[in-house]
């Protein structure tokens, strides 16, 4: 699906994140398995990634992150309408951790759920928050990307388990005078779901003895697939929200897409012909955190004064699903 915003103005007006403390690294890993910093490196841009304490579930993430959001937005957990949280990782199957992050904030007259759309799911939660408010059923939406993913990745597995990371990302969505979303391009392609994906622990292969002996609780990637898949629908999703909002690319400011992989990005932005000063990337640091990692790299850039108010941001995300999705907006918080 894709549209261009009408009606309403409607922005991000506060910003908030957490990654857990304990940083792992290639040097570790390559403790773990047989790899190298310098492969990793070569190969993904890695460096280093956040794993969640043992106590840590994904709403305990969700909970710091959404904090800093509405301390930033000004806003008190009891004024949010509608609390969405992007994740693969929740605390249980049931109840939402959307529900339980809900509670938590004091967010009681909200409505709440989960959202899966993979490492899109930030974009997918974006645009349903901006519906939500656009139609006049929000007033503000706090919307947030976490994952736990180190949970769930195989870490005898050394083509997966170098990728990934912890973390979480909140953003709360206000009307504002101008500026906001310009666009939307979402879209699934379910045929090639079973190149990123979790085998077991659902209705189709429940938990069993012979599902962890099979080692079927932990993700599944076909690397190579992935990649193709990632490196075409950057560039198409991107070009589609830009022509569906009415913009051209030499317009946006800053380019922040899912950080997967640096390689992943670089070869995105050549094709886009976005030069590299335009490009955010800290997946150097974090790894790939899903659903996060869209909210962490805005936090990261505001940070480092490359998000200022103004700038026309344009966000790509992709992932399990397989899933994609786009977002183009200009940025009105104006709270550094
Ligand atoms: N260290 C050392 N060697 C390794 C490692 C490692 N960590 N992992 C794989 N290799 C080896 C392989 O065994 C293979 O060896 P072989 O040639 O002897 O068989 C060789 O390196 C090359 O393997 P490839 O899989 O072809 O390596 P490639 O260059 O494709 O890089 C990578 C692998 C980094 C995983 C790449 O395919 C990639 O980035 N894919 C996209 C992954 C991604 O971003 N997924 C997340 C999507 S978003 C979401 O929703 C989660």
């Amino acid at each position: 699906m894709k549209g261009a915003c009408s009606g309403r103005s409607v922005s991000i007006t506060g910003l908030g994140c957490y990654a857990p403390k304990r940083v792992l690294t290639n040097d570790e890993l390559a403790r773990m398995v047989d790899t190298s910093d310098e492969w990793i490196q070569t190969r993904t841009g890695i460096k280093e990634r956040r794993i969640a304490a043992p106590e840590e579930a994904t709403s305990d993430l969700c909970f710091p992150a959404a904090e800093a959001a509405l301390a930033d937005a000004a806003v008190k957990g009891s004024q949010i309408d509608l609390v969405i949280v992007a994740t693969i990782t929740p605390d249980m199957l049931f109840p939402s951790t959307s529900a339980i992050l809900a509670s938590r904030l004091g967010a009681d007259s909200a409505a709440a759920y989960d959202l899966s759309a993979g490492c899109t799911g930030f974009i997918y939660a974006l645009s349903q928050g901006y519906g939500a408010i656009a139609a006049g059923l929000a007033s503000r939406v706090l919307v947030v990307g976490a994952d736990t993913l180190s949970r769930v990745v195989d870490w005898g597995d050394r083509s997966t388990c170098i990728l990934f990371g912890d973390g979480a990302g909140a953003v709360v969505l206000e009307e504002v005078e101008e500026g906001g979303f310009h666009a939307f391009e979402l879209g699934a392609d379910g045929a090639g779901g079973m190149e990123l994906y979790l085998p077991a622990g659902g209705s189709r292969r429940p938990p069993s003895a012979e599902t962890v002996a099979a080692r079927e609780h932990y993700l599944k990637m076909n690397g190579r697939e992935v990649y193709k898949f990632a490196t075409r629908i950057l560039v198409s999703s991107a070009e589609t929200v830009l022509e569906t909002a009415g913009k051209d690319v030499g317009d946006v400011d800053l380019y922040v897409p899912h950080q997967a992989n640096v390689r992943i990005i670089e070869h995105a932005a050549k094709r886009l012909k976005i030069e590299k000063e335009r490009v955010f990337v800290n997946a150097d640091r974090y790894g790939n955190t899903s659903s996060a990692s869209i909210p962490l790299a805005l936090r990261d850039a505001r940070a480092g004064g490359r998000l200022k108010d103004g700038a026309l941001v344009l966000m790509t995300g992709m992932g399990a699903g397989l899933t994609w999705g786009s977002s183009l907006m200009t940025w009105t918080e104006g709270r550094d």
